[in-house]
Parts: C-alpha cells; sequence; structure tokens
C-alpha cells in the first residue's frame, strides 16, 4: 500500500512536529484535535518550522503536502494510509483512543503511538486488530532529529513493523527498531539515567546546574554525538586504562561504577573477581579519558 496521506491524533508539540516533517516531504496530512485553538495552534507551529526545514534538507523549492484538520475522529482514521498517535501521555486516554482509531482505520493501516514510555501491549489491549498496533517514539523537535524507536507489542505482526520501518526510513527517520518492549524504550532509559545522576549532584550540593551541563558539553557529549559505549570507550582506551569493553570499564573505575556490579550476573562477578584490574598494571602510557 503507497502513503499518501498521513493521520495525526493530537496536534500539540509533537503531532505538529510530525505535520511539519511530513508536509515538506510531499505527503498529506489530515490532523485531529479535540482543543478549540488546536487547528491555528498547528499551523503556527508549521510556519515557525518551516525555515529551518528547508536550510536542513537544502531544498528551497518543496512540493508541499496538503494540510486539513478536523475534529471528527473517524474522517481523520478513515481517510489515513498511516496515522501517528500524540495525544498527551496518559495511559488511559491512550488505550481509548486506540481503540477507537482501530475500529475506522482500514486494517492495513498502522498506528503508531508517539509515547515516551507506555508499553505497547498496553495501548493494543482493547483494540480489534492488535497487530497493527506499535510505538514509533519520536524526539522534540519532530522535524529536525531524526531517531524514531519503534517498538513492538505482544500482539503486533512482524508485517506491521517491517511497513512502518520503510515509511519512517522514507520521511527521513533514522529507525531504531526495538526487539522487545520495556517501559521507556531505549533512549529515555538512558536519558533517564543521566537525569537521576544531575539530580543526586545537585542534591548533595556537590555541583550546579551550569557544572552538570559542562561536564557533558565539554567531554562525553562531543565523542557521544557519535558513538556511545563500546564503541567510545574504545576510542578513548590507553595502555594502562583499556577501555574496549564494559568489562575494562568496569573494572578501571571499581569505586564510580559500583552499581554496575549489582546488574552482572554471578558468573560476569565472578570472572570479573579473578581478573587482575587493569589499573593495577601501570605502563609507559598513562593518558586517558573518560
Ligand atoms: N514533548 C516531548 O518532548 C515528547 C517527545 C517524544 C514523545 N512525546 C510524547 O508525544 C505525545 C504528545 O506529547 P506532546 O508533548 O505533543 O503533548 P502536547 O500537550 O503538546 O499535545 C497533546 C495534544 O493532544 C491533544 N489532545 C488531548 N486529548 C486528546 C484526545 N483525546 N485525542 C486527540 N488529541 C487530544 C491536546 O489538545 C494537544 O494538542 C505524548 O505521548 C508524549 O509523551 C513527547
Amino acid at each position: 500500500m503507497t502513503i499518501k496521506t498521513v493521520g495525526i491524533a493530537g496536534t500539540g508539540l509533537i503531532g505538529a512536529g510530525w505535520a511539519a516533517r511530513l508536509l515538506i516531504r510531499g505527503y498529506d496530512v489530515i490532523a485531529y484535535d479535540v482543543a478549540p485553538a488546536a487547528e491555528a495552534k498547528l499551523r503556527a507551529a508549521i510556519d515557525v518550522a518551516w525555515p529551518s526545514m528547508i536550510r536542513l534538507l537544502n531544498t528551497p523549492k518543496v512540493k508541499k503536502g496538503k494540510l486539513s484538520f478536523t475534529t471528527d475522529l473517524k474522517e481523520m482514521a478513515r481517510k489515513a494510509d498511516f496515522i501517528h498517535e500524540a495525544a498527551p501521555e496518559r495511559e488511559e486516554l491512550k488505550i481509548r483512543l486506540f481503540k477507537e482509531i482501530d475500529s475506522y482505520a482500514r486494517p492495513d493501516v498502522v498506528i503508531a503511538s508517539s509515547s515516551s514510555g507506555f508499553l505497547p501491549t498496553r495501548l493494543q489491549s482493547e483494540c480489534a486488530n492488535p497487530g497493527r498496533v506499535i510505538i514509533a517514539h519520536p524526539f522534540n523537535p519532530v522535524y529536525l532529529l531524526p531517531l524514531v524507536e519503534t517498538v513492538p507489542g505482544e500482539k503486533t505482526s512482524l508485517e506491521a513493523m517491517d511497513r512502518a520501518g520503510k515509511y519512517l526510513d522514507a520521511i527521513g527517520m533514522h529507525v531504531l527498531r526495538l526487539k522487545k518492549e520495556i517501559d521507556g524504550y531505549i533512549c529515555d532509559r538512558l536519558q533517564e539515567a543521566l537525569w537521576r545522576e544531575a539530580l543526586h549532584v545537585l542534591d548533595k550540593d556537590i555541583g550546579t546546574t551550569a557544572d552538570i551541563d559542562d561536564s557533558i558539553v565539554y567531554s562525553a557529549g562531543m565523542r557521544w554525538a557519535f558513538r556511545v559505549a563500546p564503541a567510545a570507550c574504545a576510542l578513548s582506551s590507553s595502555s594502562s586504562i583499556p577501555l574496549w569493553s564494559f568489562h575494562g570499564l568496569i573494572c578501571a573505575f571499581p569505586n564510580g561504577t559500583r552499581p554496575w556490579r549489582s546488574a552482572l550476573s554471578k558468573a560476569a562477578r565472578r570472572r570479573l573477581r579473578a581478573r587482575p584490574s587493569p589499573r593495577s598494571k601501570p605502563s609507559a602510557t598513562t593518558s586517558s579519558s573518560t
């Protein structure tokens, strides 16, 4: 099936971002929202996004898709070839919305939630056709940032994941396909871990918010823009601190990474104890940066 018209349920920050990304690539968008001023806000958000998208894509002339707006969910769902749900992050609301959209949309239409962390199995739980329900979690601003995490629920079909992947790829997304569901998916879990430590630093009055920013902006952030781990570890290895693996990292920084140890299996902990720490073998090369 060719995807020409994309439906969007919820046209706030994320829904408007999807709409802008689609319109500039020539897709028609049918947007649905319940708020009285939603259409005006949506059009204003697209106007704000447009100049940045033109610069990013380096295409001054584009054949813009057609934007229509409706407060009739059935109309949106019936006309769409693919549907993004971007309503507020409330599970009961999304479950209800999915049930309703599922009852109107053609059976071959994939319905993708923008949720930041809910399990797709829960969102598809009241659908008659749960196989076409997936998570497609984007990042704000959706019209600029390419990553989208796709996550299957227990009843999601492989075909729906494949179809969604192809479409998302065609609209310029970098598709990160999770093998199975987990609360918060991959990206928000990693970001939450950093947040947790940042709050700990503030709570213990160890540093300021500016210090926390600087600690990432001038060091790991530069590396993380390309690779995180273990590739980044390998790049920053020295002969005294071989960080080519998580094992090397844990051995090199036994105190800082102590919480990780409890997450290791018993066998992995035994192997760690058996190996000498890389720090116990100093060599001529001592520079490292983690
Ligand atoms: N804000 C972010 O950075 C971000 C990033 C990734 C994913 N998300 C996820 O995207 C979704 C939307 O977030 P947002 O930041 O755009 O929220 P938002 O509050 O900006 O927009 C939500 C929109 O949904 C509308 N709405 C309310 N009830 C509705 C209903 N029953 N049906 C349809 N629309 C309804 C609201 O009127 C509003 O326009 C959430 O699931 C959120 O977790 C947000």
